[in-house]
């Protein structure tokens, strides 16, 4: 009656419930974290030897059993079992019927709980560098692409109305700086993924000689999780990766979401290459953005997933709970998400053309200079706000006139201030009002240049 093979039946009068097996097991999603568990065991069981815990002989056995059922794993001829719940009971079950007794003795001071932390610490660590050098190279789309385009003018927007002229280069670092803001904050998270949890056990730590810096040091940790209640418990880790990506995902939504307005054919700007555009199935005529779409769209997944951890975690009492086994598929999908996404963005950023005219012609509709009219006149000694007041009256002549300020002429422009000379028209100029924005973070060309230079050096010194 009672089902022997299950590693906790001498506790039970009956086995476990089908649907409840169904449930409760992760084994389906947490057999990802594979490799990562047999690389914890691996430095446990080392150490348990090292220590005088089991015997020497069953450190080597453990080994070559480990590493057998890795390649197994690798090779996809390892039998997962829904039975044995997680990947951890699959491997250990596994282990002892390739090495007997020795396998048993792997589970010395140590506990599912500690081992899951670990486990998932170890997948973490490697996926945040992944998502490091993937924004790296995202980076350095960008700044290629700004490195083309620094004397690009194209109009500035604030409420999505045309504001004043910038150059294309600038309004692209601009997402470069939100993507070093988001590998710095992934950099950091990194160093709080990057602590060992084994040896905390169950909840309380072990009442064996264990020696926690020596696992640590193998697995390249920088530490030991300093209470072992916490050890078993913390899944900030977890929460903070999540929500560097939802940051990051949202920055690139909001960078989607002018590609998309900038490829509808109302703007014109670019073109972004037809091998991430889909057609219509009814409208011969149509290329739909599909990437920059989804990327928009998946930034609501990500979203979500941060607030499921956060729900997760928010009323549990110290230290495990089963809970906690609910951190994987939001933590992968988010993985997931990230890197596609990270990826396909730099292979579009180099599919994109830019069609400058259209971009300047828009930069010259919208009375974009009128801003450097107002300053041409406070520098010739008009209160600003006198000057914002004369401007508006010649913005509104040009409006009725159906032309730009740069159209009209010297003696109607001096009918708003006598200040006015010939000289204005450098400052109603596109390169004109471009040029004068010349400080740092200022939008004039030669600022510009300079800003993809230390672009280029910060990446080379982080890569
Ligand atoms: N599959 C479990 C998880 O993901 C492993 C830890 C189980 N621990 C336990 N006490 N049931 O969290």
């Amino acid at each position: 009656m009672q089902d022997k093979s299950n590693t906790w039946s001498g506790r039970f009068n009956e086995p476990v419930a089908e649907l409840v097996k169904r449930y409760t097991a992760s084994v389906a999603f947490d057999r990802r974290l594979a490799e990562c568990d047999i690389q914890g065991s691996l430095a446990h069981a080392r150490m348990l030897g090292a220590q005088g815990i089991i015997p020497r002989e069953d450190v080597a056995a453990i080994e070559r059993g480990l590493n057998d059922i890795l390649e197994e794993i690798r090779t996809g001829h390892f039998a997962w079992q829904l039975d044995l719940e997680d990947v951890h009971l699959n491997i250990e079950k596994r282990l002892t019927e390739k090495i007997g007794d020795a396998g048993k003795r792997l589970h010395t001071g140590r506990s599912r709980n500690d081992q899951v932390a670990t486990d998932i610490r170890l997948w973490l660590r490697a996926t945040t560098d992944d998502v490091l050098s993937r924004i790296h190279a995202l980076q350095l789309a960008i700044v290629d692409l700004a490195e083309q385009h620094v004397d690009t003018v194209m109009p500035g927007f604030t409420h999505l109305q045309v504001a004043q002229p910038v150059t294309l280069g600038h309004h692209l670092l601009a997402y470069f700086e939100m993507l070093k803001r988001d590998a710095g904050r992934f950099a950091d998270a990194r160093k709080r993924i990057n602590r060992l949890p084994l040896g905390a056990a169950a909840l309380a730590g072990t009442s064996y000689p264990i020696d926690r810096e020596h696992v640590a040091r193998e697995l390249g940790f920088d530490g030991v999780c300093e209470n072992s209640l916490d050890a078993v418990s913390d899944r900030d880790f977890a929460i903070e990766f999540t929500a560097a990506a939802a940051l990051l995902m949202t920055h690139l939504s909001r960078f989607s979401e002018e590609l998309i307005l900038w490829i509808s054919p109302r703007f014109g700007f670019i073109d972004i290459a037809d091998r991430f555009c889909t057609g219509s199935s009814i409208m011969p005529q149509k290329k739909n953005p599909d990437v920059p779409e989804l990327v928009r769209g998946k930034t609501g997944r990500v979203n979500g997933h941060l607030l499921a951890l956060l729900t997760l975690m928010k009323a549990q009492p110290l230290a495990y709970n089963k809970d906690n086994q609910e951190d994987k598929e939001p933590l992968f999908d988010t993985t997931d998400t990230l890197l596609a996404t990270l990826e396909i963005y730099a292979d579009m950023l180099r599919g994109i053309t830019v069609n400058k005219d259209a971009m300047r012609r828009a930069a010259t509709e919208g009375f974009a200079t009128a801003t450097d009219f107002a300053d041409y006149l406070v520098k010739k000694g008009l209160p600003f706000r006198d000057a914002h007041e004369a401007v508006a009256r010649a913005v509104r002549h040009a409006e009725d006139a159906g032309c730009d300020l740069a159209d009209l002429d010297l003696t109607v422009l001096q009918g708003f201030s006598p200040l006015v000379e010939s000289d204005v028209y450098s400052v109603l100029t596109l390169e004109g009002s471009l040029a004068s924005r010349n400080h740092i973070g200022g939008t004039a060309p030669q600022q510009v240049r300079a800003a993809v230079t230390q672009a280029r050096i910060y990446l080379s010194s982080i890569a």
